[in-house]
C-alpha cells in the first residue's frame, strides 16, 4: 500500500487531495456499492470537505441513487440544460446540438464562489461527474476555507466572527463577466437578497470556515462599501493562495463532490474550439448557514 493511503475511522481507504483537505476514496465502485458503503462515503464527505472517486461509470439512475444518499436533490435554474426526465442532472458542456444550439452551460462556474450563496438555504454540496474531458485545461479549483480560517491570528478571528455579508443575485448578474442575463421581475421576486455569516460553522463537527466569496457579495453589514469590498477582496485573495487550493485535473469517470459549507470553488478555461467537455452536475439542498453567534 502507498504510504499516503490510510484507513479512515469508517474503514474506507482514502488519500487526501491536498494536505489534510479532501479525500480520494480508492476502493469503492459506486454503482455496485451497498447502502452501508454509501453511508461511509457520505460520512467521509462531511469530514473531509470534498471527496473524489475515480473510474466510475454512472448512468443517470446511478447518479440519482448516489446523490439521494446525501439528502434531497436540488433543482437547477436553467432547466433546458437538464437531462430529459432527470431534472436534477444538469449538463455542463461546450457542445452544440444539430441546430448549433448549446446543449449545456458553458463557462458558468468561472470566478471564486460557493453555489447558491444568494439563497436563504445555499446548496450543501455540488457533485460533478466527468463524461467527456478536454485533454488539457478546465481544472476545477477548490479552496479550503477551514484551513484558511484556522491559520488566522486570534484577534483577526475575533474581528471576523460576528460579521454578516449581504449576498445578491441581481448584483451578481449585473456584474458578471460571462453569461449575464436579463433580470426579470420574477427573478427578483424569487431571489430576494440574503444576509449570511462571514464565518460559517459546519453542522457536522462545529469547524469554522472563512465563508467569503466573489460575485454575489454586495456588502458587509455595518461597514462603508469601499472598506467592505476591500476586506472581501483581501480575504478571497488570502483563501485562494496556492497553499489552500486543490486543483483537480479531470479524468473521464471522475466523481468529485465538494462541501459548499466550507469550500470556495472556481472553474478554469480550456480551449473550447479544440476540445469538447461534458460533465453532469447534481446538487443537494442545504440549510440556513450557522453563524458563530448561533453557538
Ligand atoms: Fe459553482
Amino acid at each position: 500500500m502507498n504510504k499516503s493511503l490510510a484507513k479512515t475511522s469508517e474503514e474506507l481507504t482514502i488519500e487526501h487531495l491536498k494536505g489534510d483537505f479532501g479525500a480520494q476514496i480508492v476502493d469503492v465502485d459506486l454503482p455496485s456499492a451497498d447502502q452501508e458503503t454509501l453511508t461511509k462515503v457520505v460520512a467521509a464527505f462531511h469530514q473531509h470537505g470534498a471527496i473524489l472517486l475515480r473510474n466510475q461509470t454512472m448512468e443517470p439512475d446511478d447518479l440519482m441513487r448516489f446523490i439521494n444518499a446525501f439528502g434531497e436533490p436540488e433543482l437547477h435554474t436553467q432547466t433546458k440544460f437538464c437531462l430529459p426526465n432527470y431534472p436534477h442532472i444538469f449538463k455542463i458542456s461546450n457542445m452544440l446540438d444539430e441546430n448549433g444550439e448549446p446543449i449545456g452551460a458553458h463557462n458558468d462556474g468561472l470566478g471564486w464562489h460557493t453555489d447558491y450563496s444568494y439563497k436563504e438555504e445555499p446548496v450543501m454540496c455540488t457533485m460533478l461527474y466527468a463524461v467527456t474531458v478536454p485533454d488539457e485545461g478546465g481544472d476545477t479549483l477548490l479552496a479550503d476555507q477551514v484551513a484558511a480560517y484556522e491559520d488566522l491570528p486570534e484577534e483577526q478571528k475575533a474581528r471576523l466572527d460576528p460579521l454578516k455579508i449581504h449576498h445578491s443575485l441581481v448584483h451578481f448578474i449585473q456584474n458578471r463577466e460571462f453569461n449575464s442575463y436579463e433580470i426579470t421581475d420574477e427573478l427578483r421576486r424569487e431571489n430576494p437578497d440574503v444576509i449570511h455569516p462571514m464565518i460559517r460553522v459546519h453542522p457536522a463537527d462545529g469547524r469554522k470556515a472563512l465563508w467569503v466569496s466573489t460575485g454575489t457579495v454586495k456588502h458587509i453589514l455595518g461597514m462603508e462599501d469601499d472598506e467592505a469590498m476591500a476586506l472581501v477582496d483581501e480575504l478571497v485573495e488570502y483563501i485562494t493562495q496556492p497553499k489552500y487550493v486543490y486543483a483537480h485535473k479531470w479524468q473521464k469517470g471522475d466523481v468529485l463532490m465538494w462541501d459548499n459549507r466550507c469550500t470556495l470553488h472556481t472553474g478554469t478555461v480550456y480551449d473550447d474550439k479544440k476540445y469538447q467537455r461534458m460533465a453532469h452536475r447534481l446538487w443537494v439542498k442545504g440549510e440556513k448557514p450557522i453563524s458563530v453567534g448561533d453557538l
